[in-house]
């Protein structure tokens, strides 16, 4: 049984991870492009594309880790945070995208395209299962 429940962590951790690349390297992505601003038609289309996969594919992924934490058969003060960040960058994200609260728009973009938090929520990731 345990060895069933490793395995099902496991093939959820992967498909996390491999979703997450996809979804988030939309952020270098668009830190590229900017430097080869104005953009074609084409560029900008490709961008409100990949906008939707960003949100399609994270959503996915969170699934995919909610699976992962609740099989996995070890955690960590870095896990527990890497978990509580990837689920505060979605809040903010359908916040953000739904438009609930428009006054706090302006905040709600800042604190989700921070570079900072971003690059956190990856050390954590990294360091929770370095560490295990
Ligand atoms: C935040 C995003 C996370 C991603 C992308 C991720 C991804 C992965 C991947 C790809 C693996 C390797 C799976 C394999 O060996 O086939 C793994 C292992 C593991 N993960 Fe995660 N994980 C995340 C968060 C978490 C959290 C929150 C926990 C704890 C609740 C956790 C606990 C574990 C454990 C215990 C292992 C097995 C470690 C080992 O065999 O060395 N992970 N994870
Ligand atoms: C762990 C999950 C997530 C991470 C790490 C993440 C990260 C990012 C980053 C770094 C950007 C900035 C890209 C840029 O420079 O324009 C961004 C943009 C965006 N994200 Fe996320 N995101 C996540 C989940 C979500 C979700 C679930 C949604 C919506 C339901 C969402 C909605 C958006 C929107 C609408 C933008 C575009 C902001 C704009 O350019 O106006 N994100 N995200």
């Amino acid at each position: 049984m345990m060895k069933e429940m490793e395995a099902v962590s496991n093939f959820c951790g992967m498909t996390a991870a491999l979703l997450f690349i996809v979804a988030n390297a939309y952020y270098p992505a668009r830190l590229i492009a900017k430097k080869f601003k104005p953009w074609s038609q084409d560029t900008v289309l490709f961008f409100r594309q990949y906008l939707k996969a960003h949100i399609t594919l994270n959503l996915l992924a969170l699934l995919a880790l909610i699976l992962h934490g609740h099989y996995a058969e070890e955690r960590n003060i870095f896990l527990t945070l890497s978990f509580i960040a990837s689920v505060a960058l979605t809040i903010e994200g359908m916040l953000m995208h739904y438009r609930v609260v428009p006054g706090m728009q302006r905040h709600l973009r800042l604190l989700h395209t921070q570079q900072a938090l971003f690059t956190i929520w990856i050390v954590l990731i990294i360091a929770g299962h370095a560490v295990i």
